[in-house]
């Protein structure tokens, strides 16, 4: 046990140490034991949790809220045009306002400067939902199922397709790197990650056995691996660099090919999803050629997908109950 986590935000995973990841992952196997069995807690038992959101979400709108009411607490959706942030009121403003009424505060947006500014002033914790830059809830959701499908996570191999540049790149490769795992961004020169945090992740699994490896090859960086993640090309904000992406990204979808050169049967492929997978969607029908996964692969033995989704409820709710539970 690396020690309490109460009253502390959960902002990027970088700001937690490998024990305390490790503590979260413990809390949310134990709090999924639990709720398979019908027993939920009462850590949240008369503490109000507001959710703000500014971009949309299906996944961690609802982890959040049935977290949330399992724990006997009461979780309030604030929407994008629901409330004056950033329109008629400063963020910081609004976090002492809320900080007042609430017990915690979950944000889903942009900038990742807003998220800051909140745990600045709230005064209570706060956890982020995505930005622009991290989605550190995902990654305790990803590792939760990769730890299940593989046991222990140090020395796992964890190959990233897709766009290296954007939130669930960096949080992977810095969630991965301080659990000692083998974390591989696969992904054109141009969406490469950020370098400054390529030398961070890299000083990270120097101290804690793992390995950062960015390559633009395919074979190099998926060979021997134990999941294939991928994202979408476009992220939230994104929209119209849509044709673009899919000019860089096209040779970079996952296919069963990608999943055999893995070179192990066991192999899993995980999405934080929503997927373009199939034309079924409007997005998708206006660019059929968006699809980042071959839907034999998404639908297939490989997918853990629906795990992964599932475990964000878990795994949100062992932030709370950590750091915001009685
Ligand atoms: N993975 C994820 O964050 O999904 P939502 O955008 O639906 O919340
Ligand atoms: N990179 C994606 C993740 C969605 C969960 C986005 O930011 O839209």
């Amino acid at each position: 046990m690396a020690g309490t986590l109460k009253g502390r935000h959960l902002l990027k995973l970088l700001d937690f140490s490998p024990a305390e990841i490790g503590d979260l992952l413990e809390l949310a196997g134990t709090l999924k034991a639990n709720k398979r069995a019908g027993v939920t807690g009462k850590t949240l038992a008369g503490k109000n949790i507001a959710l703000i959101f500014e971009k949309p979400s299906t996944r961690t709108r609802a982890a959040f809220t049935v977290a949330v009411v399992d724990e006997g607490g009461h979780p309030e959706y604030l929407g994008k045009n629901d409330i004056q942030l950033g329109k008629k009121e400063t963020v910081a403003d609004t976090a002492r306002v809320l900080g007042r009424m609430f017990d915690g505060i979950e944000f889903r947006g942009f900038s990742h400067e807003t998220v800051e500014t909140l745990a600045r002033y709230a005064g209570v914790p706060v956890w982020n939902g995505l930005t622009d830059t991290w989605h550190p809830t995902q990654v305790l959701a990803d590792l939760l199922t990769v730890t299940e499908a593989f046991g222990p996570l140090r020395g796992l191999a964890l190959a990233f397709v897709g766009d290296g540049r954007n939130n669930m790149a960096h949080s992977l490769m810095i969630g991965c790197a301080k659990m000692g795992m083998d974390v591989r961004i696969v992904a054109p020169a141009e969406l490469h990650p950020n370098p400054a945090l390529v030398e961070t992740a890299r000083s990270i699994a120097a101290e804690t056995g793992g390995r950062v490896t960015v390559t633009d090859s395919i074979q190099e960086g998926v060979t021997g691996a134990h999941a294939v993640y991928t994202d979408v090309w476009a992220s939230m904000g994104e929209e119209a660099k849509i044709p673009e992406r899919i000019a860089l990204l096209k040779p970079y979808k996952v296919t069963r090919k990608m999943m055999e050169m893995t070179g192990r049967r066991e192999a899993i492929f995980l999405h934080c999803l929503p997927s373009f997978h199939n034309l079924e969607t409007e997005t998708a029908q206006k660019y059929p050629e968006i699809c980042e996964v071959e839907d034999e692969v998404f639908e297939g033995r490989w997918s853990r997908v629906f795990d992964e989704a599932e475990n964000r409820v878990h795994t949100i709710k062992a932030v709370m109950v950590a750091t915001a539970g009685r």
